[in-house]
């Protein structure tokens, strides 16, 4: 596949990061196919790119024409079969469990066409191992965005151990078009460059709280007026979604030692369903 040959992109999982790529992609003028396994996470989804579309417009980053022209580009979608129909590219982007993932690309290789190249958007897992479950690990890679996609300028491009030379240079040319800047990573290790520096800054914020030594706003206010962060740790975490930060470092814990171990403020959260934005509440309120 050449980049020039890229038409359409099919962007599997509408969650957080699924419609913010869908919508990056729909800007950079490709037809983009949006599937989940449900017609309101799709429509949900497809909602919530309007929206980004239309604080774009207002904040005049992008004119009213774009904004209706790149909804217009997105087409959403609960058969698989039918979102992979003609797809170029495949973006897989849903939840960060290995068994999930598997699953997803068990199915994607029965409908995907021939020449179609896989990516994920995995934050921290074995793009190996994903790789070995398609029939085309050469042509597979993670293409990792961060959140909000709209707004965040990197895109961690990562080789697995069978990715051809081919095959990155694509994603990292797509990624260009699409206004980013792709960073590659050679080297496939748990949470691979960003996360494995964020993460853990996320969960140490947490530990900070957790044994009493500082309240969730002292450690926000430092990191962010005193460091110089964008964002505090604990508005990132409710911004990246504290079950996305949390099933990162489970991972880490796992591959990497202790050293990683999620601190219980986060699994609590988690377990009670207060994941940040996305559910109106997490470390902050919301609504
Ligand atoms: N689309 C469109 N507009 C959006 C938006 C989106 N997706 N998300 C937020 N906005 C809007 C807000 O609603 C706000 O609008 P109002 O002023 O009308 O309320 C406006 O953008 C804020 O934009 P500004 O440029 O004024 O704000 P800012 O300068 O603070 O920038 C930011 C916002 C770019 C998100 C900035 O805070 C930032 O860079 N934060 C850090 C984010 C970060 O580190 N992300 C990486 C997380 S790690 C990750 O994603 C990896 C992983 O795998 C876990």
């Amino acid at each position: 596949m050449r980049l020039e040959d890229v038409q359409r992109v099919a962007v599997l999982g509408a969650g957080n990061m699924g419609h913010g790529i869908a919508e990056v992609a729909a800007l950079a003028g490709y037809d983009v196919a949006l599937r989940d396994i449900e017609e309101a996470f799709v429509r949900d989804g497809y909602e919530q790119i309007e929206w980004s579309l239309g604080k774009l417009a207002e904040k005049d980053r992008i004119d009213d024409e774009e904004a209706d022209a790149a909804l217009d580009r997105v087409e959403t979608f609960v058969d698989l079969g039918d979102a992979l129909a003609d797809a170029d590219i495949v973006i897989e982007v849903v939840p960060e469990k290995m068994a999930i993932k598997k699953d997803v690309y068990d199915e994607v290789v029965e409908h995907a066409p021939e020449e179609a190249v896989f990516v994920t958007n995995t934050s921290s897992l074995s793009i190996t191992e994903l790789s070995e479950v398609t029939d085309r690990p050469e042509r597979f890679c993670g293409m990792h965005f961060f959140n909000p996609p709209v707004r965040m300028q990197l895109v961690e491009v990562i080789s697995g151990a069978h990715t051809d030379e081919e095959t990155l240079e694509l994603i990292e040319g797509l990624a260009e078009e699409m206004g980013k800047t792709p960073v590659r990573v050679r080297k496939d290790s748990p949470g691979f460059i960003v996360n494995r520096v964020l993460v853990p800054l996320m969960n140490e914020a947490a530990w900070i709280v957790e044994s009493g030594d500082a309240t969730i706003e002292t450690v926000d206010s430092t990191t962010k007026y005193d460091v110089g962060l964008p964002m505090g740790s604990f508005e990132l975490a409710d911004q990246v979604g504290i079950d996305v930060g949390y099933h990162v470092l489970e991972y880490m814990h796992e591959m990497l030692g202790e050293a990683y171990r999620p601190c219980p403020l986060l699994s609590e959260k988690v377990e009670n369903e207060t994941l940040g934005k996305k559910t109106g509440s997490g470390f902050y309120d919301y609504e």
